[in-house]
Order: C-alpha cells, then sequence, then structure tokens
C-alpha cells in the first residue's frame, strides 16, 4: 500500500500562567481547521499543541499564588487541556515543555551547538521584559518599555551563554528570499527581513537569576532561556534525534502556526538554531491577525479576556469555530463582540444554511413523503446551480489552502445563499399543485440536496458536530466517519431513495434582545416593568416599519479596499475598472464615477467596498463589489468615502 502524504502542523505552545483566553482559543481553532481539512485530503496529518511552562512569568506567577511550580502549571495544563476537548480540537499529540522527553532533547541541542563554538559564556547586560520573556537592549526600548507589549522591564546583568546568531543570519537571509512561501502572510515578510537586515545581536540564551528551567547541561548554575527551550518542542515531540521514532516522517513541519505577536521567535530564533544543528527548516510559519476588543489587545493585566468556555456553553462549539474563522480576515486583525457572533449565529447559520436544510427537508417530506427524488432533466437554472457549487469547491480549497479561512467560509455561504435564492425561482410549492411538473420538483429538491451535500462536506473542518447533526435530518451520509473532501467537488452523488426526516433547527435563532436584557446591570432592570414593555413595544412598531435589524445590516459585509490599479473602460464615458486589495484578496470592481475621478486620484488610496454584493458584468467585465460613495441630489459632487489608518481587507460597521 502506497504511504499517506503527511502534513505537519503545529499551534505555538502556551504560557500555562492563566486560563486561555478567546485569542488562544483562535489560533488553536484554525490549526484544527486546517488538519481537519488536510485528513479530509487524504494526508497522514500530525497536529501539535502544548504549553510552554518554564521561564520567570510563570516561577513569579505560581510564588504569587504561593503554590509549588509544578503544581500549579499541572492545574491550568488540565483546563487547557479540557478547553481543547471543550473546542473539538484533534491534536495528535500534546507536549508539555516540563515532560523528560523535552528536557533530554533541549539539553542535547544545547550541548551540540556548544561543543560546536556557537555559544559561548559572557555577561548579559541589558533590558528583559517577563511577559514576552524577551531581551532587548536600550536602543529597542519604547519610551522605556517593552517595544512587543508597552509594560515595564526590568535591568538584568547577570553571566550569560550567548549564541552567535550573526554567524547564519546571511543564510536565512538567502533562505527567504529563495522561498517565498517561508513567511506567509507576505506581508509579514518585510518585518522579518529588515529586522535581520539591521543586525543580529548574539542571543542570551540562558538565566541564573531563577531556577525554573531546563538547566545547561554542562553548568547547572544556568538554565536554559525560555525561548530556546520552547522552540524546540516542534521536534521534541517527534522524537528528534532518536534514530527509532516513527514520527521524524513528519519533518519539515508544513506550516508553524502562530499569531503575529511571536513572529520574530519563529522567523529568525528558530530557523537559526535548526541550521546550527544541520536539520532542514520548516516549510512555512504563517503569522495570524490578533483578535482585539475594542479598545485593544485582550490581555490578563487589562482584564479584558473573553473565556471561551463560556461561549462555547452558550452558542455551542459549530457556531463559536465559525465565528472565529470567519471574522479574521488573513493576516489581518479583527474585533471580537458577542453581539458580532449572535449576528452571524442568526444571519449566517440560522437564516441562511438552517432555514435551506430546514425548508428543504420540510419539502421533500411533504411531496416525496420523506424520499430524496431522483433528477430528472437539468434546465439552464440547474445548471448555474451546479456550476455555483462547482466554483464554491474550487474557491474554498484554494482559499483553505492558503489559510484563507474567512473567504473559506464566504465561499461557502456564496453557495448557501444561491441555493435559498434557487428556492425562490424555482417555487416548488407551485410545481408541487401540478402533476405534470412531478419530475421538475423532484429535480429541483434533488439539486438543493445536492447543495446542502456539497455545503455540508465543505463546512465539515469548520464545524465539525453540523455534520452528524445535519445528516439526521438530511440522509446524505452513509457514514459521517472519514468523509472525504472530494467529495464536495463531484456533482450527483446524493442518494436518491434515502428518507430525510424532519428535526429540530440546527442553529436556533438568538434573540438578541434577550441576550442584551441578560447583560443589563441590575440599575437598567429598575425601570418600571410597564414603561420598559410600552418602549419595547414601541421600537418593535418601529422596527418592523420603517427600521431595518441590526441583522439585516450585518448581512451587508463592508470592508476596506486599497485600490492597487485602475484605468477607463474603452467605449463607456463613466466607467473606471478598479483592481483592488482586501487584505491578501484581489478583486475586479467596475464603478461608475469616472465623470468625478481620474484612474490615478485612486491608485492607492483606500475606498469602503461591499464586499458581498452578487458579482455582476457590466459591459463584459464581472464586477465583484461596489464601492461606496456620497452625492448630492443632482449628482454634482461625488466623493467616494475613503479611510487612511485602517488596513485593507478590515470591516466597516
Ligand atoms: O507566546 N488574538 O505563548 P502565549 C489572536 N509560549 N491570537 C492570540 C491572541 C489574540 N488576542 N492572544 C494570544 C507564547 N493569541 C509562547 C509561545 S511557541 C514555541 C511559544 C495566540 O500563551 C497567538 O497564537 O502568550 C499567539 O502567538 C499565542 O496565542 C501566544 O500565546
Amino acid at each position: 500500500m502506497q504511504e499517506k502524504k503527511t502534513f505537519y502542523l503545529t499551534t505555538p505552545i502556551y504560557y500555562p500562567s492563566d486560563n486561555l483566553h478567546i485569542g488562544h482559543a483562535y489560533t488553536t481553532v484554525v490549526g484544527d481547521c486546517i488538519a481537519r481539512f488536510k485528513r479530509m485530503q487524504g494526508y497522514d496529518v500530525f497536529y501539535l499543541t502544548g504549553t510552554d511552562e518554564h521561564g520567570q512569568k510563570i516561577e513569579r506567577v505560581a510564588q504569587e499564588k504561593g503554590m509549588d511550580t509544578i503544581e500549579y502549571v499541572d492545574g491550568i495544563v488540565e483546563q487547557i487541556q479540557n478547553l481543547w476537548d471543550l473546542l473539538l480540537i484533534t491534536n495528535t499529540d500534546f507536549i508539555r515543555t516540563t515532560e523528560e522527553r523535552h528536557k533530554e532533547v533541549v539539553q542535547k541541542i544545547f550541548q551540540q551547538v556548544y561543543d560546536q563554538g556557537d555559544i559561548y559564556k559572557s555577561e548579559y547586560q541589558g533590558w528583559y521584559c517577563t511577559p514576552c520573556e524577551a531581551f532587548f537592549t536600550e536602543r529597542q526600548l519604547k519610551e522605556g518599555k517593552c517595544p512587543d507589549c508597552g509594560r515595564e522591564v526590568e535591568l538584568l546583568k547577570e553571566e550569560s551563554y550567548f549564541f552567535e546568531m550573526s554567524k547564519y543570519a546571511a543564510r536565512l537571509l538567502e533562505h527567504i528570499e529563495t522561498h517565498p512561501e517561508f513567511i506567509q502572510p507576505e506581508s509579514r515578510k518585510n518585518e522579518v527581513v529588515s529586522f535581520i537586515k539591521s543586525g543580529l545581536e548574539d542571543l542570551c540564551v540562558s538565566r541564573t537569576t531563577f531556577k525554573w528551567g531546563i538547566p545547561v547541561p554542562f553548568n547547572p548554575d544556568h538554565v536554559v532561556y525560555v525561548w530556546f527551550d520552547a522552540l524546540i518542542n516542534y521536534i521534541s515531540a517527534l522524537g528528534y534525534g532518536d534514530e527509532n521514532s516513527e514520527r521524524w516522517k513528519y519533518w519539515p513541519c508544513d506550516v508553524h502556526l502562530i499569531g503575529k505577536d511571536i513572529l520574530r521567535f519563529h522567523a529568525i530564533i528558530w530557523p537559526i538554531i535548526l541550521m546550527a544543528i544541520d536539520v532542514p527548516l520548516p516549510r512555512q510559519i504563517f503569522g495570524h491577525g490578533w483578535l482585539l476588543l475594542e479598545g485593544g489587545k485582550m490581555s490578563k493585566s487589562k482584564g479584558n479576556v473573553v473565556d471561551p468556555v463560556i461561549l462555547v456553553e452558550k452558542y455551542g462549539v459549530d457556531a463559536v469555530r465559525y465565528y472565529l474563522l470567519k471574522e479574521l480576515s488573513v493576516g489581518q486583525d479583527g474585533y471580537y463582540s458577542e453581539e458580532m457572533l449572535v449576528n452571524r449565529i442568526n444571519s449566517d447559520l440560522a437564516n441562511d444554511l438552517g432555514n435551506l436544510i430546514s425548508r428543504t427537508v420540510a419539502m421533500i417530506s411533504r411531496y416525496f413523503d420523506g424520499h430524496i427524488p431522483s433528477p430528472g432533466a437539468t434546465q439552464p437554472l440547474d445548471e448555474e446551480l451546479r456550476q455555483t457549487a462547482n466554483k464554491a469547491y474550487h474557491e474554498a480549497t484554494e482559499r483553505l489552502e492558503k489559510l484563507d479561512f474567512s473567504n473559506y467560509l464566504y465561499a461557502v455561504m456564496r453557495l448557501v445563499s444561491r441555493a435559498n435564492k434557487y428556492i425562490d425561482e424555482t417555487e416548488p410549492w407551485k410545481l408541487a399543485k401540478d402533476e405534470q411538473q412531478r419530475e421538475r420538483l423532484g429535480t429541483v429538491l434533488y439539486n438543493l440536496m445536492e447543495c446542502i451535500r456539497i455545503a455540508l462536506i465543505m463546512l465539515h473542518p469548520a464545524m465539525p458536530t453540523l455534520l452528524e447533526r445535519a445528516n439526521q435530518q438530511t440522509a446524505l451520509f452513509s457514514s459521517v466517519e472519514d468523509v472525504d473532501w472530494e467529495a464536495a467537488g463531484t456533482w450527483g452523488m446524493a442518494r436518491p431513495g434515502n428518507k430525510v426526516s424532519k428535526g429540530q433547527a440546527l442553529f436556533p435563532r438568538i434573540d438578541i434582545k434577550t441576550l442584551e436584557e441578560s447583560q443589563m446591570t441590575e440599575e437598567k432592570k429598575e425601570v418600571p416593568a410597564q414603561k420598559a414593555a410600552a418602549q419595547t413595544a414601541e421600537k418593535q412598531e418601529k422596527a418592523e416599519s420603517e427600521f431595518i435589524t441590526i441583522d439585516e445590516f450585518a448581512k451587508i459585509d463592508l470592508r476596506v479596499a486599497q485600490v492597487i490599479a485602475c484605468e477607463k473602460m474603452e467605449n463607456a464615458d463613466k466607467l473606471l475598472i478598479l483592481k483592488v486589495k482586501l487584505g491578501e484578496e484581489e478583486r475586479t470592481v467596475v464603478s461608475g464615477i469616472a465623470p468625478w475621478y481620474k484612474p490615478e486620484d485612486l491608485v492607492g488610496k483606500k475606498v469602503i467596498l461591499v464586499a458581498n454584493l452578487k458579482p455582476t458584468k457590466l459591459r463584459g467585465v464581472l464586477s465583484e463589489g461596489m464601492i461606496l460613495a456620497a452625492s448630492d441630489p443632482d449628482d454634482k459632487n461625488v466623493e467616494v468615502i475613503m479611510v487612511d489608518e485602517v488596513a485593507s481587507g478590515n470591516r466597516v460597521k
């Protein structure tokens, strides 16, 4: 039997200084989505996560709690493992840096690098940020604080071992230049290159002023610097150095998935350690953006962390994973809010996906006694639906390969919306009234089941319980294990005759008002009940007449888009053809603003794009979105809305 192709994927190993928050969950969920996708494609996947348990930060936290360090971290590690179980993370292994198997490898590598003369003893004098566990020179500080996290730094003066990194700088630069996929997304590469070019200092790789670490093998007064120790987890988990290790076949790693905060450690220190011990470099380091809260990054010291356990209990694992994956554009930061999470659940999952499934199942139950009908002759509308499904499959595959999760889910949900529209266009309830149209009715319902089957397969890496839950109603899959990704690329695999059954809503709608009420402070709740009821009734009345709901507004996907090229359309006075970038994604947009703007006025500018407008052809050019502009009633003045600071790809809300 031919061996399966391997795929090795890692998350950062998290500090067990406290319970993890939704930002950490983001990385591990994203990783799990890739791991599941690759398994569905037939790869032999090794997905590694774990905990980074040494260092001054952890030692101090345990001391503050009056606990033994290991006793303290054991408790947190258990919580972390429970969190991954709750989020249905399918990691192959969980490595703890306090494990013997890891310590041995770290000591072996430290010794080897020392023996070959790349590590030497000297004295470290400089600044240290304990939360980041990072060294800085005076020059690197920002207003006397840590340049990465902005917190206080400490002055250190101690005997240390140094790793001569500069020796490998030229080789690393060459590797980065000749391997464009090495640091992704592309935008992160420049940051690393300029850092290396500005001159690499030798790295301090041991500490003497505390004990919580792996002892330097030839000088136990020193413990190994926590980042030197931590990075090695990626190979210690594979049994580096053990010739009999079955796991070594997974190296080189396909993707080290990390947040952008720890890019330099991964794109500079880690490859240099690997070069020093003559191990091939990983194929890719992917630095994703941050999940932000209004008011900045989530952090324990700010006390604004969001607990993923509570969210999963409230909304279910599929919905939380879906939201996390869809919210951040590739490589960009994104904002978290519970309201947005609820809106996503309501608009995408309850309205679009849930309704598509429940309407289709209900119609098959009513018109065909629950049996999936056989398809008859194909009409042009059916052909278009098939093509949409096929396009969604190719796009979703391509986006996932590029770790562009948001657009992967947009691609799938475009198919879901198209299928809902197909119901409105074909009006099966009318076909059902005419016996002559029985075959047509069967074809329409079969086609809808096909769309559902394809969407369910493609959503499986993102929402792992959905397929099984939906299958209890749709009966589309004979086995919910081992669902093959490629099956989403083939039309016509739904089996006529299988019996569907109506069931509970897969994603019940969440009443945003109830949610808001449950979050109200006691003080606010003291509004007299009658007055509150009257106000609510009044508001509801208005909402139904002249307002749109927040759900309806949330359906419009407004994004910042940067114009990278622009030209006038030939033989069309009013039209410009723009090429815009939304994060990493490129689109073409045709806009009727030529009377007010010259192409060169727009290139480089950041405009607002309605990103989920149905693509349409204008004079033969496919326009994938609409640019927003303000105008007076007679269109004398038309001004395109532009932004300066916010990066392209970000949402407008
Ligand atoms: O840095 N948004 O561990 P750590 C998105 N032990 N991702 C976030 C996030 C946010 N708001 N907050 C955290 C360490 N993350 C080291 C790693 S690896 C050899 C050693 C995620 O517990 C993101 O992946 O501080 C980030 O890189 C990681 O958590 C940092 O976790």
